[in-house]
């Protein structure tokens, strides 16, 4: 397999709060230890419950915060420590899109400038009327029409303005891009359109992505692989079909119980998640997840579970102790139909696609 595009190793990120004059500040441990690789071309999708750490971990790998331990390397060049010029290169090559397009954009910045802003940084030599030609082009790959850039934010839809965030993105011409939640603040009809956007960008430009959820429902549709995190670790990993068809720990299992019935078109016993996430502040001891385990025992308390292989296939990963024996208990309905990474992944877009369809929604092709 050739070498990942993205890879972290060990990624902790720690932050100091509270603390007063009488009072020692604590450490909350947002993101530990985490390691995980993103190969070229795929669409690796993070999910977890708020607070789990998915943000933190995404801006750490953007650089956009600073780790407090571990490395991160892009295409085989450690990015923790890179400054100057190596910096600028990652800024063009790594892009992010953000959840609320509306904070995300300068409201006082037209679009055209919006979306043009940077090419001034990473195409410098372009002639102003060269610019204004890329910026109609970055538009009109993202659905948008060239007179959109005399406008200003406020005047746009939400899914309008995410368009812009995107074409904002695809200007420096990055290889990677990172989405945190791009589609969880619009309405469900205009998240399917982004989503359907996202998947064609992916496929005509060779793109990577990085996509973070709170809906498992919404990234099935396009992910490759599925990172499930829990607070601040990752607790299993795996191909899309694969965690959704064989899940191995307790916690996606009740994540995935929790997704309707008419989504994966099979029963699913719905299995109750109870209580809140523990406090980052003071996670419990062992496993994570054991205060709200059903399966927890004593070893649950006094030991971390490595992520570690599971049975069901290369790269399928599960951090718990007892998986073997949990699968055993409750054995998962078979895998869907799939034959391959790629081949798999269009299969469940064209799904998604027809899924769309129905709605007054017009899929883009996906290849
Ligand atoms: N700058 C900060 N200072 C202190 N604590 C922080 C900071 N940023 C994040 N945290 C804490 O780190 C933990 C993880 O936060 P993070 O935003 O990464 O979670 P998330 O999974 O993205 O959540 P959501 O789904 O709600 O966006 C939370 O407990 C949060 O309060
Ligand atoms: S290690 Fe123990 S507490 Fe953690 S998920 Fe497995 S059974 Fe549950
Ligand atoms: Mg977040």
């Amino acid at each position: 397999m050739s070498e990942p595009i993205l890879k972290a190793i060990r990624l902790t990120r720690h932050f100091r709060v509270g603390g007063s004059l009488f009072t020692q500040p604590k450490t909350l441990r947002a993101v530990e230890d985490v390691s995980l690789s993103v190969e070229q071309g795929e669409t690796l999708a993070i999910v977890g419950e708020s607070g789990c750490g998915k943000s933190t971990l995404a801006r750490m790998l953007m650089r956009l915060i600073e780790p407090t331990s571990g490395q991160m390397l892009f295409e085989g060049r450690q990015i923790d420590q890179a400054e100057g010029r190596a910096l600028t290169e990652l800024r063009r090559d790594m892009q992010f899109i953000f959840q609320d397009p509306f904070s995300s954009l300068n409201p006082r910045m037209s679009v055209g400038r919006l979306v043009g802003e940077p090419l001034e940084t990473h195409a410098p030599g372009l002639s102003a009327q060269e610019r204004r030609a890329k910026v109609a082009d970055l538009l009109s790959q993202v659905g948008l029409r060239a007179e959109h850039a005399g406008r200003y934010p406020h005047e746009f839809s939400g899914g309008q303005r995410q368009r812009i965030g995107i074409a904002r993105a695809l200007a420096s011409g990055p290889k990677l891009i990172i989405g945190d939640e791009p589609v969880s603040a619009l309405d469900v009809s205009v998240q399917a359109q982004v989503i359907n956007l996202l998947a064609e960008l992916r496929d005509r430009l060779g793109l990577t992505l990085v996509v973070i959820a709170h809906d498992l429902a919404v990234i099935r549709h396009m992910s490759d692989r599925v990172a499930v995190m829990y607070l601040g670790k990752i607790v299993e990993e795996g191909p899309t079909d694969e965690i959704f068809a064989h899940p191995r720990h307790p916690y996606t299992m009740a994540l995935l119980s929790a997704i309707p019935e008419a989504e994966h078109g099979r029963t699913r016993r719905q299995i109750a998640l109870t209580g809140e996430m523990p406090s980052p502040v003071d996670p419990p001891s062992g496993c994570r997840f054991r205060t709200r385990c059903r399966f927890a025992r004593e070893t649950c308390a006094a030991e971390i579970p490595a992520l570690r292989e599971t049975d069901t296939g290369p790269g399928h990963r599960a951090a718990c102790h007892f998986f073997e024996e949990i699968a055993a208990e409750a054995p998962s309905p078979p895998a869907s139909a799939g034959t391959g990474r790629t081949d798999a992944a269009r299969a469940r877009f064209s799904l998604y696609a027809d899924a769309v369809s129905g709605t007054g929604i017009r899929p883009r092709a996906t290849t």
